[in-house]
């Protein structure tokens, strides 16, 4: 079997390679091909991979290209983990934003429509090329913004693309450990966009446990998220919103503090990954050992300036560990060995949810088996969530026409629109600042 990696010089890289390490069954992967434009990461991230098969026996074999086609040619997963523009690209796309007094981040926001400007067409031509050259290849999409880009390659791919992310999962995993379950064998009621997700019931031994929880201020308050959106706000919610609504509910605290912080993340993540290259260019440095404290401290610096004004307090070691690799494995391992779970995805909606239409990508609980991922049923979303999930889709294809187009007016429109961009006239500004300074948008006519 064998995996292809795409931004395979990417920081993340050793995360998946050492959740493969721990697979021992059969018709595991057995050949990891890495593609990077930079064969320089593409070298550092080897060294790593090479330090952490170390003794283990039968690890996959590990090769570097900096050719996609060759990449493509017979693989039989394809991770596509990109990022266009690199951090300095994400840095940018924070700053433009808030110095127009609105929210720049990764996904959410401005920041996150300038980010899918920049992807989307790459992301298509990637899927384009996939389409020819491995038509038979399963592809999982890591890049953000992972909803919206999941949705422009399967354009392509049809359901042969899926989209992952951890936040889903780390939720779940929280909750049902708040109520003192088996977060394995929890049922989580969740629903929305990438990002956009909202947490309705959760049942472990066949009854919702979530009303004990929402009844329950201590318990409420006691982990992420009740720390984050406050016990009254999630007691009036009746529901649990994934972490990133923190941008959308409290948005002019967090566009304040990121405004008052020393660094955008985008400049810290790109300052620290900068070291971390660096430092493998010594032919003595211990490659597994820079990862990772490199690693550690992006951990413990997640959505800080969030957690800083919600008075939030450190992160639960617990959240540490990351997730996004074990969910890509066992999503890898349902299809090639049909072995049926269900996982929280980023796929078609085909009917789950009624406001939207079919091709449109949801995040929701799936069954995951040899045929691809089948989104299951999940309670309705009350109106709020439902207008937030229109607004952002709405914007999201605003972005997928832009880049189709390469119209400038359809990407005014895609700021314009956006639930947190308050005025046309910062839209404009907006485009005007970000095609100034990201070469990729130069295609904007
Ligand atoms: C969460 C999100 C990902 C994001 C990651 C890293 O896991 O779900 O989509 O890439 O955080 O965030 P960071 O700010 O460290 O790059
Ligand atoms: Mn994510």
């Amino acid at each position: 079997m064998r995996l292809t990696i795409l931004g395979g010089g990417g920081f993340r890289v050793p995360l998946v390679y050492g959740a493969l390490l721990t697979d021992r069954g059969e018709g595991r992967v057995t050949e990891v091909v890495l593609h990077d434009l930079d064969p320089g990461r593409l070298q550092a991230v080897m060294r790593v991979l090479a330090e952490q098969a170390g003794a283990v026996a039968d690890a996959p074999a590990v090769s570097a290209t900096t050719d996609l086609d060759k990449a493509l040619d017979g693989a039989d997963f394809i991770f596509s983990a990109i990022r266009v523009g690199g951090l300095e690209g994400r840095a940018h796309d924070e700053r433009v934003a808030l110095a127009e007094g609105v929210l720049g981040q990764e996904t959410v926001g401005a920041g996150g429509v300038a980010y899918g400007l920049r992807t989307v067409p790459v992301a298509a031509e990637i899927a384009r090329r996939v389409a020819a050259l491995a038509p038979d290849a399963w592809v999982i999409n890591f890049t953000n913004p992972a909803g919206l880009v999941t949705e422009a390659m399967s354009r392509h791919l049809g359901d042969r693309v899926i989209g992952i992310c951890d936040s889903p999962v780390g939720l779940g995993r929280r909750i049902a450990k708040t109520l003192g379950g088996n977060p394995r064998e929890a049922w989580i009621d969740y629903v929305g966009l990438n990002h956009l997700g909202w947490v309705r019931a959760l049942h472990i031994d066949g009854r919702d446990q979530l009303p004990r929880l929402l009844a329950d201020p201590e318990l409420l308050g006691s982990f992420e998220e009740g720390k984050l959106f406050g016990v009254d706000w999630l007691q009036s919610l009746g529901a649990i919103p994934n972490e990133y609504l923190h941008y959308y509910y409290f948005n002019r605290e967090a566009v304040r503090s990121y405004q008052q912080a020393d660094k955008v993340r985008g400049a810290f993540l790109h300052d620290q990954q900068a070291r971390f290259y660096e430092e493998l260019k010594r032919p003595d440095a211990p490659a597994l050992t820079v990862w990772e404290r490199t690693r550690a401290e992006r951990e413990a610096t997640y959505m800080s300036e969030n957690r800083e004004t919600a008075g939030a307090g450190e992160r639960d070691a617990d959240d540490l560990s990351g997730g996004y690799e074990k969910v890509a494995l066992a999503l890898m391992r349902a299809i090639a060995r049909d072995e049926r779970t269900t996982l929280i995805l980023n796929v078609r909606n085909r009917g789950t949810l009624t406001a939207l239409d079919s091709e449109a990508v949801i995040e929701v609980p799936c069954l995951v088996d040899a045929n691809g991922a089948h989104p299951v049923a999940v309670a309705p979303l009350p109106d709020h969530a439902t207008g937030l999930v229109c607004a952002v889709k709405a914007v999201e294809r605003e972005v997928l026409a832009a880049a189709e187009s390469g119209s400038r007016a359809n990407a005014v429109k895609a700021f314009a629109l956006h639930p947190l961009v308050d005025s046309v006239n910062v839209a404009r500004k907006l485009v005007e600042g970000y095609t100034a300074v990201h070469p990729g948008l130069g295609y904007l006519r």
